[in-house]
């Protein structure tokens, strides 16, 4: 018998020179075999061969609302990125959750370790911990918030929760950055939030509450002095953002609107909030990937839409809505490499693992980190 130090299947190599029809059908042989133990999920940029086999889809808000909810699942195959997994275990294994189950914990699997997020890395918590003492000199902390939007580490979720602040998702950054200035300090409200780690949707969402551009200053993690600015423009700041970005949704550009603007007339540009400034502003609808399918499937049919979020989602949009004349907004491939990384071999090798007992690929976040990024992630549940 196999112990958990050894897999069943120590290598995923075997599985890559499967066919997907074969990949398939053993995935859901797993699937049958576990029933209601086992729960796939998946966010929207997963290829659709792998979405096939998801029990359930959405976008960063709803899969955490699925973890949080989830009850007769002793299994969790996360089909995303890293930070979503680590979100997945804190709330699927949150006090209240293992008490209902006599103490039996719920395993999250990501089927390929290396499916991290570009943006959530530019943001360490050694970064994050000494740009809170740097600005302790210049501002009081006590009224300063820290927002993380969900895209971080856990360490980086528990510094917010330490410190009274609260994490977001681009369906209710809105929210939580108002919560921040209105709610936080038990009800007294902060001066001013500390965002981190996409500096775009901190910024679109702050623009969009009257705060200006030049009271967001910019943190530089490699400037060694104050991030790169001035003690004046901190004590002058609403919004403090850190350097971060994701690297599909840079790609979209100010030209690339123009140019669908003008060969499509009419057309629609319809875009996620990762986008930069100058192509948000110039969007005519924006949302998350969960808004972005619905704001697609309740429009009339023969509406023109040019989409700026990834690849994968937008021509599954395409094939999902013929009735619909959808356009990708570049004319280069804008794809998460990270979340192409799950594909039906490390699925079907992670969960064929799992089935004979030796799981591997778990995720899971030490007790101590849990406990305070629980605290920022409730409150990210409570306000949308
Ligand atoms: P959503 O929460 O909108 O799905 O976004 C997740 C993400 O990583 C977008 O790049
Ligand atoms: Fe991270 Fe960007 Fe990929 Fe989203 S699309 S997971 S933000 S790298």
């Amino acid at each position: 018998m196999p112990t958990a130090a050894e897999p069943a299947f120590p290598d995923v190599k075997p599985y890559k020179s499967l066919s997907n029809d074969e990949l398939s059908a053993r995935i859901e042989a797993v699937r049958a075999e576990l029933g209601p133990r086992l729960l796939i999920l998946g966010h929207h940029y997963q290829q659709d061969e792998v979405i096939a086999h998801a029990d359930l889809s959405g976008d960063s808000y709803q899969l955490s609302q699925m973890a949080a909810d989830s009850s007769d699942c002793r299994a969790i195959a996360f089909c995303g990125v890293h930070f979503m997994a680590e979100t997945a275990d804190i709330l699927a294994n949150r006090p209240e959750k293992l008490a209902e189950r006599n103490g039996e914990l719920v395993r999250v699997i990501l089927p390929d370790m290396a499916a991290g997020c570009s943006m959530a890395d530019m943001a360490a918590i050694g970064q994050i911990e000494d740009a809170w003492s740097q600005l302790g000199e210049v501002v009081d902390t006590e009224r300063l918030i820290p927002v993380t939007y969900i895209n971080s580490a856990a360490s980086l979720k528990a510094f917010v929760g330490r410190h009274g602040g609260i994490v977001c998702t681009s369906s209710n950054a809105k929210a939580a950055i108002e919560w921040a200035f209105h709610k936080s300090n038990d009800g007294k409200g902060g001066d001013r939030v500390m965002f981190f780690p996409d500096q775009h949707l901190g910024r679109n969402t702050a623009l969009g509450m009257d705060i200006k551009n030049d009271q967001m200053p910019v943190w530089d993690p490699y400037e060694t002095d104050l991030g790169g600015n001035t003690e004046e423009q901190l004590e002058n700041s609403k919004v403090i953002l850190w350097k971060g970005h994701c690297s599909v949704h840079q790609m979209f550009k100010p030209e690339h609107v123009a140019m669908f603007r003008e060969q499509h007339p009419g057309i629609k540009i319809l875009v996620h909030p990762e986008c930069p400034q100058d192509v948000f502003e110039l969007a005519d609808e924006y949302g998350s990937t969960g808004k972005i399918i619905n704001t697609v499937k309740n429009a009339p049919a023969g509406t023109k839409w040019a989409i700026g979020t990834e690849l994968h989602l937008v021509n599954r949009l395409k094939q999902e809505h013929p009735e619909q004349e959808v356009h990708f907004l570049s004319p280069v491939v804008c794809m998460c490499a990270t979340m192409y990384r799950i594909d039906l071999a490390h699925l079907c090798w992670t969960l064929e693992n799992l089935r004979d007992g030796s799981p591997v690929n778990t995720v899971e976040v030490d007790e101590e980190t849990s406990k305070w990024s629980l605290v920022a992630l409730e409150r990210m549940l409570e306000v949308k």
